[in-house]
């Protein structure tokens, strides 16, 4: 799977953030630069990935091979993209390195902040968090994950926070296929409310909603 570096700024969009809570979590946060940002601005701000427990050769090589080989899943399905968030190719790539580079800056300057874990099982008590954000893994990648797993992962999700889960998108890589079992999954969610929210970002056509889970 790829280790992708979102920015903070598509953070924003994708979740459709305007303040961030006390404390937040990024899950499946990758090479993102979300979380050193977050904390620039005060907030208690967690990464959790299974890469980082790699050494910081091979996190540095995963995260810079990131950047080309998710344009390259967009050239293969160029027809299913869209490009009015972001300009163009070159603004993309922009702020990935940005965010790349932010990341690795952080990982080594405060390696507090990320720490080694994966779902359905991650290493933090109960309601830990007032925000979790989860950010293409669930519904991205259900070819790899099946519905049972996701069902955990979202229980997961929602154990460690205190108010809400956000999991964007709700389609899968590249074509953008819609994941079938997403109602009936959220329909066996009765321990919260689920909801599923437009944002002002869309790169996958369509792909432009995420799903709230609220306590
Ligand atoms: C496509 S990247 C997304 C990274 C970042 N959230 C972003 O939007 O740029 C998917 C990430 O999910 C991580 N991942 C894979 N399996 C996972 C699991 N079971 N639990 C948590 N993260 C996982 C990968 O290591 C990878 O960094």
């Amino acid at each position: 799977m790829l280790v992708t570096s979102r920015s903070y700024a598509e953070y924003e969009a994708m979740f459709d953030l305007t303040e961030l809570p006390a404390s937040v979590l990024d899950c499946c946060a990758g090479g993102s630069g979300f979380t050193a940002e977050a904390a620039a601005r005060g907030v208690d701000a967690i990464a959790v990935d299974p890469v980082y427990d790699l050494s910081t050769p091979d996190l540095v090589d995963a995260v810079r091979r990131g950047l080309p080989a998710g344009a390259a899943i967009v050239d293969e399905h160029a027809a299913s993209f869209v490009w009015n968030w972001y300009g163009d190719p070159a603004r993309k790539d922009e702020m990935r390195i940005e965010a790349a580079d932010r990341f690795l800056q952080d990982v080594s300057s405060a390696p507090e902040r990320y720490v080694h874990g994966s779902l359905p099982e991650l290493p933090f008590e109960d309601q830990r968090f007032d925000l979790v954000l989860c950010s293409h893994l669930l519904f991205t990648w259900a070819e790899k994950y099946d519905r049972a797993w996701h069902l955990a992962a979202l229980r997961e999700l929602v154990r460690v926070s205190r108010s809400e889960v956000r999991v964007f998108p709700l389609v899968q890589q590249g074509a953008g296929e819609p994941v079938a079992y997403l109602p009936e999954l959220l329909a066996e969610l009765t321990e919260v409310t689920a909801t599923i929210r437009q944002v002002p970002y869309e790169f996958q056509v369509d792909a432009d909603k995420m799903l709230v889970l609220s306590r």
